[in-house]
């Protein structure tokens, strides 16, 4: 839709968020009156100062100075009142508007096509989350503001100080290049290092971050010294740029003083001649002054926040284009629904698959395979044969270019995703813990479940017993993807959540890696418990349980080649019986 155009102006490209801003309207014409309101009260101001000066003091009447006065806080309380309202209105909206913004990004982006993330990294889709729409808050939240309140001074500023002093005026607007013109030069160059200085700074959090995560490679390569070298380059380099950007920082405070000032002591000179000769009073010189200031300062404002706006502006336009990425795995439009009682027999129909980044060669070619409800079949085959890619199929992760798979007959297309992977439960190769407790990671199979479930599905799985042993049982806390349980006890926990999800087809990616005999032993008994009843895929690398699946299917380079029972294939495929002899770990016993 609205493909982004990085050429198109700053502000236009911001309006891409204005859907976000329309909730939101009646707040947004409140902070606009306080914003016109206080800017009018803050240009009065001058006028106030003007009366101050000419009634209060000139006349020396006391008067006139008190009620000047009162007039003035009056105004100073209004001012107050309107700038409370504004600024609070204008944030409100802002933090609000950027929640909006990244719930709508999250929850578009976790329904996407898990292909999507292979093109797209999850850290970069992280950080449009996390520092885009941060980005895109302060924009929201101060700097528009900003702009508009200063233009509004710049303009009213200009005009006052024309209608209060022509002679002056000019004078100003013709040196107002010579003085704006240095400053916004080195104010650019401040900018443009600034930036740099937070990619640097970004470059340390990074290598801080994978050097903590991997601490444990560090320490057993006896790294630690040269990783302290490392970061201490990476520190270095962040100072450096943070000093260059300071120089150039302190030379533009300096300027802007002596430029700046310098050029409102010559307006006292001018302006001064033009109050003793009696031209023009004392007050006309002081609101002449206030005007003056407030336009530099708004001029400053501006420039200031105009590299704001184009960085936001950037941010949109990647956040615009993560809401627009369309998913390519979709629900049927009329989607047909699996029987209550269906048993789970699943069917594979010539199925050819090319993952879309290798459209020249096939992941999987031409396979049918007929697996009737309950029975087990065990996919074997050397590394990269297809295996996985079959059960990225089965749940749906990419579809298939040719052929399809069948559940009780319906094609999986024609089911909705929901029903479709509610009917499944993977146990994969590496289980998947998230940080949370133990009970917590058993009902991702089933968030409704009772406790009374949850303990019966960690029994069958063979996890009631190291469950019992933890600090808090149940409730304790896992740590972050699981790291305070072994490789066995993670995939206890993922086979009591595949129990308690209590799908008809079950996945099973054997883990390669050997546990210990004993933990080997009660995670395969908990795995027949899994198994009991439904229709599983298994991609085996242990002979048991080769031996126990009511079939076994050879797959090699994409192809199923050979289908049967053990000693079928031990007679009839050379493949099989040398994937036997090397590949399964243990000595055929029983
Ligand atoms: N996301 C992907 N994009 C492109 N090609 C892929 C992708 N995932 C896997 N492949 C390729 O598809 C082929 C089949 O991979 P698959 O993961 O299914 O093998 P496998 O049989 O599970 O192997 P292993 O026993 O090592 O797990 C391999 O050649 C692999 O390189
Ligand atoms: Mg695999």
């Amino acid at each position: 839709m609205s493909r982004s155009n990085p050429k198109t102006g700053a502000i236009t490209r911001l309006l891409q968020v204005s859907r976000f801003l329309k909730p939101y309207t009646l707040r947004i014409i409140a902070a606009l009156i306080a914003l016109v309101i206080t800017a009018g009260i803050m240009l009065s101001i001058g006028q106030g100062v003007r009366f101050m000066v000419d009634q209060g003091l000139a006349t020396e009447s006391l008067d006139s100075l008190g009620n000047t006065v009162i007039g003035f806080i009056g105004l100073t309380l209004a001012l107050a009142a309107g700038t409370f309202a504004r600024f609070y209105l204008v944030s409100w909206v802002g933090e609000r508007v950027v929640t909006d913004i990244r719930q709508a990004v999250f929850s578009h982006v976790i329904e996407l096509h898990p292909g999507f993330f292979e093109t797209n990294l999850s850290g970069e889709i992280q950080s449009r989350i996390t520092t885009d729409t941060t980005l895109l808050q302060s924009v929201l939240g101060s700097s528009a503001s900003i702009a508009l309140r200063n233009i509004i001074m710049l303009f009213g500023g200009s005009t006052l100080m024309l209608i209060t002093n022509i002679k002056l005026s000019v004078i100003i607007l013709t040196s107002l290049p010579f003085i704006v013109f240095p400053i916004l030069l080195i104010g650019r160059r401040v900018r443009s290092l600034s930036r740099k200085s937070q990619d640097r700074i970004a470059d340390v959090g990074t290598y801080v971050g994978e050097s903590l995560q991997n601490v444990k490679t560090v320490h057993a390569f006896n790294h630690q010294q040269l990783a302290k070298q490392r970061f201490d380059r990476f520190a270095e380099q962040a100072f450096e740029t943070a000093v260059t950007r300071i120089r150039y920082r302190s030379i533009l405070i300096a300027l802007a003083i002596t430029l700046v000032l310098g050029a409102i002591g010559a307006m006292f000179w001018v302006g001064g001649k033009d109050v003793i000769s009696g031209v023009i009073s004392g007050g006309d010189l002081a609101a002449f002054v206030f005007y003056a200031i407030l336009v530099a300062m708004s001029l400053g404002a501006i420039s200031e926040v105009y590299g704001e706006l184009q960085r936001a502006a950037g941010a949109t336009d990647r956040l615009v284009e993560l809401l627009n990425a369309e998913s390519l795995i979709l629900d049927p439009e009329t989607p047909v629904s699996l029987p209550d009682n269906h048993q789970g027999e699943v069917e594979v129909k010539s199925l050819t698959f090319f993952y879309p980044s290798r459209p020249d060669h096939a992941a999987l070619k031409d396979i049918s395979l007929n697996l009737e409800a309950g029975k087990s079949v065990a996919f074997v085959g050397p590394s990269g044969a297809g295996k996985t890619t079959f059960f990225d199929l089965i749940l749906r992760f990419y579809d298939p270019q040719e052929g399809g798979i069948y559940i009780d007959g319906i094609n999986i297309r024609d089911l909705t995703l929901e029903d479709l992977r509610r009917d499944i439960a993977i146990v994969p190769q590496l289980p998947t813990l998230f940080t949370g407790t133990v009970r917590e990671n058993i009902c991702y199979g089933n968030p409704d479940a009772t406790h009374e479930e949850v303990v019966a599905a960690a029994k069958a799985a063979y996890a009631e017993e190291f469950i019992g042993r933890l600090p808090e049982g149940y409730d304790s806390d896992l740590g972050e993807g699981g790291v305070r349980l072994s490789g066995g006890q993670r995939q206890r926990i993922a086979i009591a959540r595949a129990i308690l999800k209590n799908p008809k087809i079950l996945l099973l990616d054997e883990a390669t890696s050997a546990l210990d005999a004993e933990s080997e032993h009660v995670v395969q008994k908990a795995l027949e418990t899994l198994m009991e009843g439904r229709t599983t895929f298994v991609i085996a690398h242990r002979l048991s349980t080769v031996i126990h699946a009511d079939l076994i299917a050879v797959f090699d380079q994409g192809r199923l080649v050979e289908q049967g029972s053990h000693n079928e294939l031990m007679a009839s495929s050379e493949l099989y019986s040398r994937l036997a002899a090397l590949q399964f770990k243990e000595p055929l016993v029983g």
